[in-house]
């Protein structure tokens, strides 16, 4: 006897023996389900068995084949009466069973609300726009040059290394070297004043991506970047407009403090901190007056026009803000986080 023969006649003997105790056995709609998908659904002993039809011997064919079918149908109408039988019983069980207490309180659905990043963004384009600043935007994959090159990065700074930001691949499936997840909202800098003519006041809130990963790091978080370009600009109107900002966000007199710092794109260049009365100073971004070789690269006249710049990270405000001890609390998800403010 060949070796499909047996293995076919050997499992309809196995499928006929078995298929009435696997399907009496369910004592629910569910399992009544998957008892019945064990035999006859896709991965089902019988549905595998019949797969093995094409190699059993052409003269023992039919006569399998109608036993099979005759299995097949006896599981059908087993199934069927099973599930009649249950829904019955179901029935009987809800009328004869303890009444229904309707004065019982209904399960109140949660209402949904706004994501803490999601409201301070809110809040930051209020005060902006309440300030004369429009709001900008720009695309989270980006050019090397927009993220890197105009805005005055030398080609070999750190920050443009693999270690430190995501490239992307290109159709070929090689990552691709001038393209990439923009690192900073800095990029909408180069975007606004390409398309447009000065004077601006702008604002960009969005997400940016950089391989750092701890307690107050993620690879993924939210920056503002803003930018004015005016006449006479002063770093006076950068150290006022950031004053005013946040004093208006946070509700309270912040006082801002800024230290001597670097960034290719401002000079001078400053990092931001800002402290609410009686707490600690809280280093929030960084910001300065952009350099004449930005103007350059968007074709703007840096004999004539001035400009303040600054980025902050949207997240960490959101930490000062709601006293959000984990930058990871914001990303996770958890209902009980998220309603607890
Ligand atoms: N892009 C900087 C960063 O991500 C932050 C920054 C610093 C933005 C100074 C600015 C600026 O606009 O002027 O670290």
């Amino acid at each position: 006897m060949s070796d499909a023969l047996k293995a076919f006649e050997d499992g309809l003997d196995e499928v006929e023996a078995s298929y009435r105790e696997v399907l009496s056995g369910a004592a629910d709609e569910p399992s009544l389900r998957a008892a019945n998908a064990k035999l006859v659904g896709p991965e089902g002993r019988l549905t595998k068995l019949l797969k093995l039809m094409k190699s059993v011997p052409g003269d023992r064919r039919k006569d399998l084949g109608q036993r099979s079918n005759a299995v097949k149908n006896a599981i059908k109408e087993l199934f069927d009466g099973q599930l009649e039988a249950l829904a019955a019983a179901a029935r009987e069980a809800e009328l004869t069973g303890p009444a229904l207490d309707v004065t019982l309180p209904g399960r109140r659905p949660l209402p949904g609300r706004l994501h803490p990043i999601t409201r301070i963004k809110h809040e930051l384009m209020d005060v902006f726009t309440s300030l004369g600043f429009d709001i900008a935007d720009g695309p989270e994959i980006d050019t090397h040059e927009n993220c890197f090159d105009k805005l005055g990065f030398p080609p070999d700074h750190p920050a443009t290394d693999m270690q430190d930001t995501f490239f992307v691949k290109g159709a070929d499936g090689n990552v691709d070297p001038r393209t990439l997840l923009r690192t900073h909202t800095s990029t909408i800098q180069i975007r606004e004043m390409s398309r447009r003519e000065p004077p601006l006041a702008v604002v960009g809130p969005g997400v940016v991506y950089r391989r750092d990963d701890d307690a107050t790091h993620s690879p993924m978080f939210h920056q503002l970047e803003g930018l004015l370009v005016d006449e006479n600009v002063s770093m006076a109107d950068l150290q006022g407009a950031l004053q005013v900002f946040l004093s208006r966000l946070f509700g309270e007199v912040v006082e801002v403090r800024l230290r001597p710092s670097y960034f290719p794109f401002v000079e001078p260049g400053a990092e931001v901190d800002a402290r609410r009365p009686g707490g600690e100073w809280m280093e929030i971004g960084g910001c300065g007056m952009v350099h004449p070789v930005v103007f350059e690269h968007v074709g703007y006249d840096p004999e004539k026009w001035t400009g303040f710049a600054f980025g902050m990270g949207i997240d960490r405000m959101a930490m000062v803000k709601y006293g959000v001890p984990n930058i990871k609390a914001l990303f996770e998800n958890d209902v009980r986080f998220l309603s607890s403010f």
